[in-house]
């Protein structure tokens, strides 16, 4: 049950509306998932839907179950019932390496993942680890090199001489080294500066449009993740409390008041 002061946020959407918000076929598709750790139960019949190429950003208040969102879809959380399905193939029960590899989805950490003594190019070399054939790795950091010259400027310097932005292009970089065709990201303005911030949104944007990547996010800076993505839920309480087009959500008095500052 969602707390009085979410109330006004009205019913919890069903899956055929969310199915509507998807401009084509249905991709990432999450049915009445209720996962947690160990016994702790933080997801309540949990539903979401995302064609490929398309953006979702999940919003709502501290401890609400954003993260554990993206940690069940990745393998990181216990499941209990419902499922979870990457183009035709059903993922719930994989492990992360298992998702990875069959279905393409790739995590991208919060802050501080990188390895600082390491250089830009053995950090991207690591994002490859789990390739069968390391020619791969070498030839798709080659290419990440080539897209991001930032990185490409700085790759026999150590990760930690990296600016807080570069270091975030650099965690982002290094997971598209599996080629992956669903980007789970966690907060990825976390920290930054305001430029920084919009050079992360301008790469998420470029990874959806020209590499047609999915990309599920969570967003503190709701109004930056509502503006960024065609698709935000409102998640309150483990519950799907709110779906809409990211724009008509940003335009939403109640979302205003609860989670834009306005
Ligand atoms: N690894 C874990 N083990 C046990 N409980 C956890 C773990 N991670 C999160 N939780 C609990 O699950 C609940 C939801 O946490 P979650 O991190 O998903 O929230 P969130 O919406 O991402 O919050 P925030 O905005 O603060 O990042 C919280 O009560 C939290 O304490
Ligand atoms: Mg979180």
């Amino acid at each position: 049950m969602l707390t009085e002061e979410y109330s006004v946020l009205g019913e919890i959407p069903k899956p055929k509306e969310l199915a509507e918000l998807c401009l084509d076929e249905i991709f990432v598709n999450v049915s009445g998932l209720s996962a947690g750790y160990g016994k702790m139960q933080i997801l309540h019949e949990f539903n979401l839907s995302v064609s490929e190429a398309m953006s979702l950003c999940l919003i709502g208040p501290n401890g609400a179950g954003k993260s554990t969102v993206l940690h069940s879809i990745y393998g990181f959380t216990d499941i209990t019932s419902g499922s979870i399905t990457v183009g035709n193939t059903e993922v719930t029960k994989l492990t992360p390496a298992e998702k990875l590899k069959t279905a393409g989805i790739a995590y991208i950490l919060q802050d501080n993942s990188v390895f600082p003594d390491m250089t830009v190019e053995e950090n991207l070399l690591m994002g490859g680890y789990s390739k069968d054939a390391v020619e791969e790795a070498f030839e798709e950091t080659e290419n990440v090199l080539n897209k991001y010259e930032r990185l490409k400027n700085r790759r026999n310097q150590p990760a930690k001489v990296l600016s807080g932005g570069e270091r975030r292009l650099l965690e982002i970089s290094r997971a598209l080294i599996m080629k992956p065709s669903v980007l789970l990201v966690d907060e990825p303005s976390i920290g930054l500066e305001p430029r920084y911030i919009d050079m992360v949104f301008e790469i998420l944007d470029d990874l959806q449009n020209s590499e047609k990547k999915t990309i599920i996010l969570v967003e503190q800076n709701a109004k930056k993740g509502l503006e960024f993505a065609d698709i935000g839920y409102v998640l309150v309480s483990g519950e799907l409390a709110k779906a809409g087009k990211g724009e008509a959500l940003l335009e939403d008095p109640d979302v205003g008041r609860l989670f834009l500052g306005g």
